[in-house]
């Protein structure tokens, strides 16, 4: 179901947690909330959950106004139908799968056939068939979180609250829960919140993307929108652009200065102004070779002083001479990586360098 936030505060004490969020989750996708710990993201979903109370604000799921300050509208948590993970997966150890994922269907007096077949569904759908009968003590991380998961879905929640689910596990199980929580979540056309501090994990379950910085939205878009696009310096900070330098107009039209070093950048965008203005490279743009190339602009000389071997990838720290340390992320198809000490040239596309102010205004 559709869920809309029209302007939520939330304060716990003086201060704001939440700030004049505004958002649209349209039915069946997935808004993903990202931002650094303590921005607020659990504090907006606990307000959709019904755990908070804002103090101003009105919020929708389906037809349903489950909240509005104004019209003194608070529906509580029970009665809200949305099913929420945790981090902490709050699976009962001493109980069996069954009666874990059951539990909230007896609490609603269901009959006995209609809960074994619920829970049966459930546990098929986060590939635990046949793990009825088993001890939850005798569950490795993942499936524990499965277990959880199935926990809401058999209560087939109007929106799923997810709470960083996934923090607890090791990367290579987070990887591929990731992709079964998106493939779960389309196929069951399910209306999903999800926070996470993780932007690789954003990038892969969202439909759409809230960016939240101080308990505000900083910016909303698709996770391509927000990559290729981010709004400020430090939202592409947090997006992993290593190569963020302050820059100046320089006077010339289509080149900025950095702020602190000589070297000049040419770039496409040249309308921003100002002293709080960054340039943003990221280092799969930044062009690695060992002789001078033809490119007249932004052709830096420098000195590799961290070559790191990736695998597909070698990652380089570039001491550029006159300038900064720049990141560069090559291709291993592009030739034999060069190493620490050695001479090489650097140069980025004019498009490829963005101009961004270094907080959202
Ligand atoms: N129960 C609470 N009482 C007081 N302050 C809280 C409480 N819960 C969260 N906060 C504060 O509200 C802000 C947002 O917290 P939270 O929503 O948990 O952030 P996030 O989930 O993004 O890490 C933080 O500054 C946090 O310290
Ligand atoms: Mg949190």
């Amino acid at each position: 179901m559709k869920v809309t936030l029209e302007n939520i505060d939330l304060k716990y004490g003086d201060t704001y947690a939440v700030k004049g969020v505004n958002a649209e989750i349209e039915d069946g996708h997935s808004l993903v909330l990202l931002g650094k710990s303590g921005c607020g993201k659990t504090s907006t979903m606990r307000c959709i959950a019904g755990l908070e109370t804002p103090v101003r604000g009105r919020i929708t799921i389906g037809d349903q106004v489950v909240f509005d300050s104004e019209k003194n509208i608070n529906i509580p948590s029970h009665k809200r139908n949305v099913g929420m993970v945790f981090q902490s997966y709050a699976v009962w150890p001493h109980r069996t799968i069954f009666e874990n994922v059951a539990f909230p269907l007896q609490m609603k007096n269901l009959g006995k056939k209609e809960i074994t077949d619920r829970v049966d569904e459930a546990l098929h759908l986060v590939g635990l068939d046949g793990f009825q009968k088993r001890g939850a003590s005798l569950l490795s991380g993942g499936q524990m979180q499965r277990v959880a998961l199935a926990r809401s879905l058999v209560m087939r929640p109007s929106v799923l609250l997810l709470d960083e689910p996934l923090s607890n596990l090791d990367a290579r199980l987070r990887d591929r829960l990731r992709i079964e929580l998106r493939a779960l979540q389309q196929k069951l056309n399910l209306t999903c919140v999800y926070v996470t501090h993780d932007q690789g994990e954003a990038l892969a379950l969202a439909d759409r993307i809230a960016l939240m910085q101080n308990g505000k939205l900083a910016q909303v878009g698709s996770p391509g929108d927000i990559y290729e696009n981010p709004a400020s310096a430090s939202i592409a900070d947090f997006l992993g652009v290593t190569n963020i330098f302050p820059v100046l107009k320089n006077g010339h039209p289509g080149t900025y200065k950095m702020a602190e070093h000589r070297l000049e950048l040419t770039t496409v965008d040249y309308t921003l102004d100002g002293d709080a203005i960054k340039a943003c490279i990221r280092p799969e743009d930044v062009i690695v070779s060992g002789q001078r190339p033809d490119a007249d602009s932004n052709n830096w000389a420098g000195e590799v002083s961290v070559a790191s071997y990736q695998g597909s990838n070698v990652r380089y720290l570039i001491e550029l001479d006159g300038g900064p340390a720049i990141e560069a992320l090559v291709s291993r198809r592009d030739g034999p990586p060069a190493g620490k000490g050695n001479r090489v040239w650097v140069t980025a596309s004019p498009s490829d360098i963005q101009i961004l102010p270094a907080e959202v205004a």
